[in-house]
């Protein structure tokens, strides 16, 4: 089966926030992002890290760290991400994978295409930017909301980590090809 290509994807993330996030955009992250960021992941998941660990990813791959902000200027979503070499989930040797590793929007910005768009800005630049060949991530079983948004985005379910969350929850690894 073709998976639907970044490109693809990337024009369909034009098309969906022009009708239904007019004046929003998605750009890259700054530094003084940082707090805004922090102050998001705290609002919207129950995995948080250390600030450096968000100031770490942005001076390493902060080409692929995205925010959301509306018409207004206010940010209110981001996507966070690495690279890792590591055995391919389609290949069977060493791969460049771009793992993203946590993508929230707040809660009242949602469903209007924010998510999907963050995700493709930020696997556009995987693969151009960081030459990934490939691109996972964890997410809960009970996530419904964002197991559709990933496979929407031509993740496949590839494999379960038991327990893999601090509460005891289990894990799917989604991933796909790039590009
Ligand atoms: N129920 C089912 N599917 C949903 C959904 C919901 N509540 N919200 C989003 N989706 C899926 C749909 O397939 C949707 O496509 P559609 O509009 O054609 O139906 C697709 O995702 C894109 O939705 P979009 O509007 O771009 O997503 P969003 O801006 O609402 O953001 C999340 C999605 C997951 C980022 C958001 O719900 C969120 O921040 N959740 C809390 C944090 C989180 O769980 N992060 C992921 C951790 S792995």
């Amino acid at each position: 089966m073709v998976e639907i290509s970044v490109y693809d994807i990337f024009k369909e993330a034009q098309r969906r926030l022009a009708i239904n996030a007019p004046g929003y955009r998605v750009r890259n992250a700054v530094s003084s992002d940082i707090d805004r960021v922090i102050e998001i992941n705290l609002a919207t998941l129950p995995e948080h890290y250390p600030r450096r660990f968000f100031e770490e990813l942005l001076e390493e791959w902060g080409k692929a760290f995205y925010v959301a902000e509306t018409p207004t200027g206010e940010v209110v979503g981001y996507i966070m991400t690495r690279v890792e070499i590591k055995p391919g989930f389609f290949k069977y040797f060493l791969v460049r994978s771009g793992h993203v590793v946590s993508i929230a929007v707040l809660e009242n910005h949602r469903k209007r295409g924010l998510g999907y768009a963050l995700m493709a800005y930020a696997m556009k630049s995987m693969y151009e930017d960081y030459k990934c060949g490939e691109t996972y991530l964890e997410v809960r079983i009970s996530n419904n909301p964002a197991i559709a948004l990933y496979e929407k985005l031509g993740y496949k379910k590839v494999k379960v980590e038991r327990g893999y969350y601090l509460d005891g929850e289990d894990a799917y690894i989604m991933a796909r090809k790039l590009p």
